[in-house]
């Protein structure tokens, strides 16, 4: 295969469709490898910024990417047309969902449109958006299928697709894209030799499952187990506030047992991607096979309901101090989802604009 021997010898280009904040640490990933990287990305503003070895994230800073771009190894472009020049395409767009809760696949769906009307022989795509199982063999595979036109084109053989789930951690210190074990499920065993190979060149460990599905299910579970552990916090941290005790201190004692305890702890509410909206794709999917995923549901309004307890302990605050929380000026700290980042999804104005809709939060405060 023309793609193993190019992976091997470190000539594959790597074209990335969206230089978020998954698709742009992987570009930096792959460029310091000395393996070339094209970005792709619908922001002309990205861009333009990218192709002057500019950044545009807080926590990736500018002289890491003038360096890749300098090195000649990270190159960026809105231009699609392109796409037939690289050999290994990652999908790293947006999965949110929609004002239903459910799904909202238009990212995906509009970018594997643009890629199968690309989609050339002997190219390797792989999704790493996070979403339902069943989505690479679904929605994917059909459209590259038949981008071949009446000689429809074989996975496995006339091209390749993997689902490889992004663990991304922005600004973790501890743990980098490469440092992170990276799961994979090819379509077919050829499908996962070649994403495999070609994942070997930058992470520090790859660990195969038996298909894209297995793949994407277990991004879910990742989350799905934060997004109920954090709520049983978040519901405890209600219950002994009432008897007047400290949950902090009983995670803190709790968590000195060497086995059977990981600590989680609670918040004010839930912000990023992982949390609120992955464990709902589930949701949704799971209905097709009439179960109702009742944990994932109970998660959700526990952690949904933690701003508004906020505001009620908030009010009690004031109280003590007899003043009302109507004329009151309030300092929120933190509008992030987590510390020292930029990253306001799901609670920032400009993501729900670009949407044409407006923040469903800032409604709420209203
Ligand atoms: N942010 C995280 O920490 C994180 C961690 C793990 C997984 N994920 C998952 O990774 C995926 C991407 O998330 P993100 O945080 O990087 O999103 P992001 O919004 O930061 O980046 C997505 C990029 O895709 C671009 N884009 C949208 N549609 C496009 C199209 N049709 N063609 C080309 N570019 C397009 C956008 O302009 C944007 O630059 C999501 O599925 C998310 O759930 C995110």
């Amino acid at each position: 295969m023309k793609i193993l021997e190019k992976i091997k010898n470190k000539s594959a280009i790597v074209g990335i469709v969206g230089m978020g904040y998954v698709g742009l640490p992987l570009g930096l990933a792959f460029a310091a490898k000395k393996i070339n990287v094209i970005g792709f990305d619908l922001d002309e503003k990205k861009i333009t910024l990218l192709s002057k070895g500019k950044g545009y994230l807080k926590h990736i800073s500018d002289s890491k990417i003038k360096k890749a771009v300098d090195s000649g190894y990270l190159k960026a472009t809105s231009d699609f047309s392109r796409l037939p020049e690289v050999d290994a395409i990652l999908i790293c767009v947006p999965t949110p969902l929609t004002e239903h809760r459910e799904p909202d696949m238009s990212f995906v769906e509009n970018t594997s449109k643009t890629i199968a009307k690309y989609l050339r022989k002997g190219q390797l795509v792989v999704l790493e958006s996070t979403t339902y199982p069943g989505t690479t063999e679904e929605l994917l595979l059909p459209l590259f299928e038949n981008a071949g036109g009446k000689r429809k084109l074989r996975v496995g053989k006339d091209f390749y697709l993997a689902f490889s789930p992004e663990r991304e951690d922005p600004n973790n210190p501890d743990f980098t894209t490469a440092e992170i074990p990276k799961v994979i499920g090819g379509v077919t065993p050829q499908c996962l030799k070649v994403a495999k190979a070609l994942y070997d060149l930058v992470i520090i460990k790859t660990v195969p499952v038996s298909s894209p599905g297995a793949a994407e299910a277990t991004k879910l579970l990742e989350n799905i187990f934060r997004s109920i552990n954090i709520a049983l916090v978040n519901e405890l941290k209600m219950v002994f506030d009432k008897m007047n005790i400290d949950i902090w201190e009983v995670i803190a004692a709790a968590s000195t047992k060497p086995f059977g305890f990981k600590p989680f702890y609670p918040g004010p509410g839930l912000g990023g991607h992982c949390i609120p909206i992955d464990p709902f794709y589930l949701t949704w999917k799971a209905r097709e096979f009439e179960i109702n995923t009742k944990f994932i549901e109970l998660a959700g309004e526990i952690n949904t309901f933690q701003p508004y307890y906020v505001v009620e302990r908030s009010v009690e605050a004031l109280n003590k101090f007899k003043k009302s929380l109507n004329g009151s000026k309030v300092l929120i700290l933190g509008a992030a989802y987590k510390k020292d980042i930029d990253d306001m999804i799901e609670g920032d104005d400009k993501y729900w604009k670009s949407k044409g809709k407006k923040n469903p939060m800032r409604i709420k405060e209203e």
